[in-house]
């Protein structure tokens, strides 16, 4: 079976959710607790073996590009002080030498343009979708699941984690198959809805933007058709390729944070807190948390 080796991380919206702060600087570069986001979804797409990242960006963008280059006279300056902690914090998130790629959206269709404009770096090979927004906590990482599991079926692969009723129009949502899920949480896809209306819902199973994919989604997302919001939407080609090779999911029951919006954001720095005991002692400390 392929092993999967390149990822693509869609990083070209605009961050709408998230103005004002997002109006100069990259969504995907606003920091939960000391990283930002998109350091979180990188470091688990290298977890997960991954060796090459397409970044599809758009106008605007350049910074990501920068976060994940070296800044030699920073690096020099951190040298001469002796201060290899930070140091070492400035070189982790490093993917030059030929292991990242940037390409260009040059029009916001939606989250299946994205994909699809990766296409010629991708090329006929599957790969890994990490969405950018979305820190997936666990261990192993989701990625990892998911490039384990493609290894052992060859096809396709995606995390879900259950959301109450009231939240499934938000997400992509997956109809499993009757058996229901193994003991390691993996079921059999029958079918996929992007965002359906509350009641619709097949499950509520919803994806949370990691995906291991093979190449012959792009010949579905070559017909750029629209779906929910007017968008062309990565999961209407993935209903495509249900019933032409394996399609199973993962049940996360790890906490999953959507950075997209202001709750999300809290949300996560609060959750990715608890995990550093010197910053969650100092908010018990003031009051603002229990221990
Ligand atoms: C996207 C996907 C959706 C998925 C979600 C996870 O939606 O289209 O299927 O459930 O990410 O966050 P978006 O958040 O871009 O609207």
């Amino acid at each position: 079976m392929s092993r999967v080796k390149i990822a693509v991380i869609p990083a070209a919206g605009f961050g709408t959710r998230m103005l004002p702060a997002t109006k100069a600087i990259p969504k995907e570069l606003l920091p939960v607790v000391d990283r930002p986001v998109i350091d979180y979804v990188a470091s688990e797409a290298i977890e997960a073996g991954i060796e090459h990242i397409v970044f599809v960006v758009s106008r605007g963008k350049e910074p990501i590009e920068t976060y994940f280059d070296h800044q030699p006279e920073l690096e020099a300056q951190l040298i001469a002080a002796g201060k290899t902690a930070y140091l070492e914090q400035v070189l982790r998130p490093m993917m030059n030498q030929g292991r990242s790629s940037f390409v260009r959206q040059g029009k916001a269709l939606g989250l299946g343009h994205a994909i699809w404009s990766a296409r010629h770096v991708v090329g006929d090979q599957p790969f890994a979708v990490l969405l950018p927004d979305v820190i997936c906590t666990g261990t192993p990482g989701a990625t990892r699941r998911l490039v384990e599991l493609h290894a052992e079926t060859g096809g396709c692969a995606i995390t879900v984690n259950p959301v109450p009723d009231g939240e499934v129009h938000k997400y992509g949502i997956i109809r499993p198959d009757s058996a229901g899920p193994d003991a390691h949480g993996r079921v059999g896809v029958t079918g996929l809805v992007e965002k359906p209306a509350r009641g619709t819902q097949p499950s509520n199973l919803a994806i949370t933007g990691r995906y291991v994919l093979t190449p012959d989604v792009f010949d579905h997302l070559e017909t750029a058709e629209t779906g929910a919001g007017g968008e062309i939407q990565l999961t209407d080609s993935m209903v495509k390729l249900i019933g032409h090779g394996p399609f199973h999911a993962v049940v996360t029951e790890d906490p999953v944070y959507d950075c997209g919006d202001q709750l999300g954001w809290l949300e996560a720095n609060l959750g990715m807190a608890r995990r550093q005991p010197a910053i969650w002692d100092g908010l018990a400390d003031r009051g603002w948390v229990t221990r």
